[in-house]
Formats: structure tokens, sequence, C-alpha cells
């Protein structure tokens, strides 16, 4: 593999996952937090996913087993001098990804890697707190990162080309495609994707139908996958509001990104989506 050890720091949502791809391509993989409960809970969490993974490439049970040797665990500060990638899926906090950076920055030698998997930060102003910019880059996965086979790379300012096509490559030897996207707040998906939102979100509020039926139109007659309300409700609207946030701040109060006040009061009434049972729609299986 392009890079054979691999540091990945976050043990979220979007870490375990990432640690997972990693070391099924045959990387050595240290997963890293801050916090102690949140490897633990990484660690339980990888356990499940790694037989599904295994399931859905066809690995063996010693492939498998292999699979999980590769995987380390590490809770709070973390020497990763020796790691030739290291994959930031932290906090979605400017400042808090900076510290990080800088941080690793420091330690690393110079023909390493450093990526962040931000969803709407600036690649370019996180590298601006390291002392080679050209080294970093962003790897944008997708949720859940061992299902969808798509990472979006993103270029900063300052990243190096060779840097690009060495993750290009890599991302190619996790079993995924990879398309090379400029440093822009939101990246493509949600630059493209807020207006979708925001302007389902005007056909309800406007009465034109109810959620249901906004759904069912735009994916039979639309074509699309899944309606809005539906993927708004998966996402969780909290996640959904910080994301239109930063791209609202990100494109200067552009109208198009505006925050819908219906979002906003469903957070209020703690109506969060499918995580606590209501959102648009209700999910009795939610305990
Ligand atoms: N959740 C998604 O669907 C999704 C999709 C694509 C990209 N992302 C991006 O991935 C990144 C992580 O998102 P997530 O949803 O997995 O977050 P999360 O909140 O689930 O996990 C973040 C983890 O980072 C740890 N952490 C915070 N500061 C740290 C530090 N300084 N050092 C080490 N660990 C630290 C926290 O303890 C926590 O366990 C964000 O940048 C987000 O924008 C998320």
């Amino acid at each position: 593999v392009t890079f054979e050890r691999i540091t990945v720091f976050g043990a979220g949502t979007m870490g375990a996952g990432i640690t997972l791809v990693c070391a099924g391509a045959g990387a050595q993989v240290t997963l890293c937090d801050a916090s102690p409960e949140a490897i633990k809970r990484a660690q339980k969490l990888l356990e499940n996913e790694l037989k599904d993974y295994s399931e859905l490439r066809n690995l063996s049970r010693e492939d498998s087993q292999a699979v999980k040797t590769r995987i380390q665990f590490q809770s709070g500060l973390f020497d990763c001098a020796e790691s030739d990638l290291i994959v930031e899926a932290i906090t979605e906090k400017l400042d808090v990804k900076q510290e990080l950076f800088s941080r690793i920055d420091a330690q690393l030698p110079l023909a390493s890697v450093i990526a962040s998997a931000t969803n709407t930060l600036s690649i370019t102003t996180i590298a601006a707190k390291t002392r080679f910019p050209e080294r970093v880059c962003g790897l944008h996965f997708f949720h859940p990162p061992t299902e969808v086979d798509l990472v979006e790379v993103i270029r900063g300012q300052r990243t190096a080309e060779d840097v690009v096509e060495r993750c290009r490559s890599f991302i190619g030897e996790l079993g995924k495609e990879s398309v090379i996207v400029s440093d822009t707040p939101g990246f493509v998906v949600h630059r493209c994707t807020r207006p979708f939102f925001n302007e389902a979100l005007r056909c309800l509020s406007e009465g034109l139908a109810d959620a249901a039926a906004i759904d069912k139109i735009l994916r039979e007659g639309g074509g699309f996958k899944a309606g809005p309300f539906e993927q708004m409700d998966q996402i969780g609207l909290d996640v959904h509001s910080s994301i239109t946030r930063a791209l609202w701040e990100g494109y200067a109060h552009e109208s198009r990104f505006r925050p819908h006040l219906i979002i906003r009061r469903m957070i209020e009434a703690g109506q969060l989506g499918r995580k606590t049972g209501r959102g648009f729609f209700e999910y009795r299986d939610v305990e």
C-alpha cells in the first residue's frame, strides 16, 4: 500500500470506519482519541463492523483476523512520528483541528501526508497552521466509510500535486473511487444538497404538500434515491444544521444556504430525526 503506517485521530462516527477500511487494505493503523471512553466505544463498534465488512468483501476468517491484528488503539496524546499518513477525523471545530495539525506537523517527517476528513472546513485554513501546507489535503469520506465507495480528495490552495496523486492511489487501494475537488465550503456534495434541502423546506412551509408527499414526488418522479426529509432525518437535524450554517458562513450569507426556521424549531423541540425517534417522521424502532 502507498501508506503503510497510518494514524487516525478521532474515534467517533467516522474514525472507526476509516480505520477499518485502511487496515482492510493492508496498512498498520493506530486509532487515537483524546477520550478513553471514545476508544472503548470504537473498539466495540469495530468488532461489529469487521463482521459486516468481512462479509461484504468475502474475507476468510484468517483474513478478517489479520485485519483486526493490524489495528491498534491509543487514548490521550500520541507520538505519530512513525506514520506515513495521518487522517484527522476529530470534532468539526477549526481551532481544535488547527491545534492538532500544528502538533502533528512538528513531529512528522516531511515525506508524510496529513489529511483531514472534514465535511465543511477549509483545508487551506487548517493547513495554514503547519510548516509545510504542501503535504496537507482533504480526504472526504462519506458515512459509513465501510460502505460508500467514493472519496472526495480535496486539494487545498497549497497542496502539492504528488500528495494528491499519492492519496488517489491510496483510495484506489482501499477499493474506492476518488474525485478531486478544489477547496470550497462544503466541497461538492454539501454545496449541491443544501439548496435542495432548503427548497424542500420552503415547499413544506408554504403548504404545497406534506413531507411524505414531497419525498415521494422527488423519489419516484424526480429520480432521487431518497427524499429530502427522510435524508435529513437520517443525517440528524443537528448535524444537518451545523453543515448548513458552515456553508451559510462560508458563502457570505448567500440566500440559497440560509438555515430554515423549521429546522431550528425542531432542534429546540428535541426532534433530531431517526436517532431521537422523531423528526419529520416517527421511528418506533428507536427507544
Ligand atoms: N458524521 C458524518 O456523517 C461525517 C461524514 C463525513 C465527514 N465527517 C467529518 O469527520 C470528522 C469527524 O466527525 P464524526 O462525526 O466522526 O465526529 P464525532 O463527534 O463522532 O467524533 C469526534 C471524536 O474526536 C475526538 N477528539 C476531539 N478532539 C480531539 C483531539 N484534539 N485529539 C484526539 N481526539 C479528539 C472526540 O473525543 C470524538 O471521539 C469531522 O471533521 C466531520 O466533519 C463526518
